[in-house]
Order: structure tokens, then sequence, then C-alpha cells
């Protein structure tokens, strides 16, 4: 159930006087829902699942998700970080990103991770030389090397990714490194709602992979939508799951499947909770200043999603004010939403802005220096703290006083 029918005010109200005011909910019991109902929708044997967890890193989140016997997919050396921290084991973490130094490169290797999907020739080349010079017994057990795909028909105009007809010169240079280029990885762009987009590109994608003789694995990604605006277009997992299992049936069933969903996994399960701090009015319209900030959810400004906001607190009531929610400092942006029908709202009310769970914290920064809220998290009826709500001497971290 959302956790904002969950939520009485005196609940709300009651986790805002233990925890502080913004906070993080997240709803643990949701979350499981949407990872089974994920699971679920797609029957193809051989699949990988893998939380994306660049939209959230939060290590009691990543839990429920390994809990669930879900792998990783990190973009980044520190999802990898996390993910381990999280218990995942190295050969449950799939990384598909970009631009390592050695270092970087080395460190990942050195983990244990074992499927790397590169992003470019030199990133493959860079790889392949970095295994090679480590010892024996450092060197990841049945490491799989893959290519991210750059199709602008299918990948649209992006920076990431290797040509088809870049394969050649890949297969070459695993070779030469005794390896077999054995992946291909594709990802569509986030926050795709739109299931065809997904089901109609397959064939093609198949017909891509086919051209890697030491072809063993498929990773579709990545990029799967949320109905952010509430009875709007979304996804269907059942769809997308039933297309693609029959398509990857029809190619003999030997290719094994990593599906790694972020924003679809984790958006619905959290909201933040943010109190009313001032009121105006210009004219109609009503301006309600609350004690967050575009810098702890950056998402609706930065990014011009929407995302819904509801009053917890305020009277129900029929007639409703165009209101603009603002952020607690000067900054021009600073709007966590704009023109949206809410009651009469008064100081000291609470207002749940919906669907946060990805790239959400994630995203949050101290630009403008504003504190990131603590995080909680609401699990069968009880709620535990999962993370701090940060004081002022984070902003002298590692500063030279
Ligand atoms: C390679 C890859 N996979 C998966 C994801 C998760 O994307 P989404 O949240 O759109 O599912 C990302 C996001 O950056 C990504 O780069």
């Amino acid at each position: 159930m959302a956790l904002e029918s969950i939520l009485s005010p005196n609940l709300a109200q009651n986790l805002l006087s233990l925890y502080g005011s913004p906070l993080y909910v997240y709803n643990g019991d949701s979350l499981r829902e949407t990872i089974e109902h994920i699971t679920k929708a797609i029957p193809y044997p051989q699949t990988q699942f893998c939380f994306a967890s660049v939209t959230n890193g939060n290590i009691s989140l990543l839990r429920i998700f390994r809990d669930a016997h879900w792998s990783l997919h990190a973009n980044t050396p520190g999802d990898i970080y996390l993910g381990l921290k999280a218990g995942f084991e190295p050969q449950h973490i799939v990384y598909s990103g970009s631009n390592l130094n050695r270092e970087e490169m080395a460190q990942v290797l050195n983990w244990g991770v074992s499927v790397l999907n590169l992003d470019s020739l030199s990133q493959l080349d860079l790889c392949c030389e970095v295994y090679q010079s480590l010892p024996l017994n450092a060197k990841p057990p049945n490491l799989r090397l893959g290519l991210r795909l750059n199709e602008p028909t299918l990948t649209g105009d992006s920076r990431i990714g290797v040509g088809p007809q870049e394969f050649p010169e890949a297969i070459a240079i695993t070779q030469s490194a005794k390896l077999k280029l054995s992946g291909l990885h594709f990802y569509r762009g986030t926050g795709t709602n739109a299931t065809k987009a997904f089901t109609q590109v397959i064939d093609s994608i198949l017909a891509i992979g086919e051209q890697l003789p030491d072809w063993k694995y498929l990773d579709f990604g990545g990029g799967f939508g949320y109905p952010y605006v509430h009875g709007g277009a979304a996804f269907d997992w059942y769809e997308f799951g039933q297309v693609l299992t029959e398509r990857l049936n029809q190619q003999g069933g030997g290719i094994d499947l990593v599906i790694e969903p972020g924003r679809a996994a984790c958006a619905g399960c959290a909201i933040l909770l943010t109190t009313v701090v001032s009121i105006k009015w210009q004219g109609e319209k009503q301006i309600v200043g609350v004690d967050t900030t575009v810098a702890n959810l950056s998402v609706p400004s930065v990014h011009g999603r929407y995302r819904e906001i509801v009053g917890l607190t305020a009277p129900i009531s029929d007639t409703l004010y165009l209101t603009d929610v603002c952020g607690n400092t000067t900054y021009s942006g600073d709007y966590l939403g704009r023109n949206r029908p809410l009651p009469k709202l008064a100081i000291g009310d609470i207002l749940a802005i919906l669907d946060v769970g990805a790239y959400g914290y994630a995203m949050s920064s101290h630009f403008l220096h504003r504190l990131r809220p603590a995080e909680v998290l609401w699990e069968q009826n009880q709620h535990r703290l999962i993370r701090h709500r940060e004081d002022y001497q984070v902003l002298l971290v590692n500063q030279h006083i």
C-alpha cells in the first residue's frame, strides 16, 4: 500500500518529531512487492535481475534486493563498493559504466567483479591489459566481457557504446588477451514508459548480438519507466517479459539475460516528508515555503520531472488553490512543485512528495549548503533509521581549516 495512505497525520508528525523534518521514508513492504512483480513478469529461466544502484545506494535498501536474490548493477566503482558493503558477492555484480582510469579498472577486477560491459574499444583494451597484468590468483574467475551498444536507430543519439562496425576490432582485442567477447549491453535511455519502445527493438538487438561469435548473454538495461503522473502511461512489465521471453526462446534459449531496472524498481517506494514553514499569497496563488529544497531532491526542478505532492495534515477541503511549493533557499529554481492544486495550507502542515525512491537521495547535494535529511525504513508497521540526518559538521568534511 502507498505510504501516503498508511501515514496518518499523527504518525507523520511522530516520525518527524523523532527523526527531524524533512525526512525520506521508504516502504520496504511495497519495495518487496515491486521486486516480486518485476521478477515474475519475466519468465525466461536464465534471467539475472540486477538492481541499478545509481538510483539509490542506501545499504538497507540494497539488502532488500540482495535478500530477494537480485544481483546488483553498477555504473561506477562507488556503486560496486556500496554493493559489496551491502553483502553482494562480486560475481553477482554487473558493471556497465564509462571511462574508468587504469587504477579504477584494476580495482574493479581486484574486487572480483566478473561481468563488465564496456563503453568503448579503449576501455575494452584497458580492461584486457589490466586483466593480463593481474597475478593468476587475482584474476576474476569466469570473466565475462560485453560491449555497450551504440546504434542510433536503437539507442538514440548517445555518447555511450560501440557500433557493430567496431565489433571485429573488439573481438581481436579480447582474443589477443585470450579472452572472449560474450556480451551485448543495450540501454534505451532512462524513464521510458512506452513498452513498445523496448519490445519492437528486440529482434534488431538479437540480430546484432548474433554478430558476436562467442555471444552468451544479453544485458537489456535499464531505462524502464515509472508512472510519476498517477494513472498516466506506465511501462507494462508483463507484456515486455512475455515478448522478450518468447524471442529468446525462439533463439534457442541459450542466451543468458540480464535486466537492470533502477527507477522502475524503487521510485514508488519512498516519499519525502516536509513541513510548511511559510505561507504567502500572490493574488489567487498560494506560495508555500517548505523546509526542504531541490538540493535534497533535485529531480523536480533541475530535471523538470513531475512528482505528486499531497497534504498529509491539511484539513480535507473541496476548495483547492493553485500552489507553488517552494524550497528553503533563494535559488530561483527552488520549486518542489509548481501550480499544484492544494488545499489552503498552514504553517506546520506536513506535505508528502511522492515517488522519490529513485534519483532522490542519490542525487541530493550540498548545493546552497543545506543539510541532507535522514532516511527511515518503514516495514511491517515498524520504522527504523537507515541514515542519519546530517549536521553542519558535514560541511567541513575534508576541508583544511
Ligand atoms: C547502464 C545503466 N543501466 C541501468 C540504469 C538504470 O536506469 P533506470 O533508472 O532508467 O532504469 C542506468 C542509469 O544510469 C544505466 O546507466
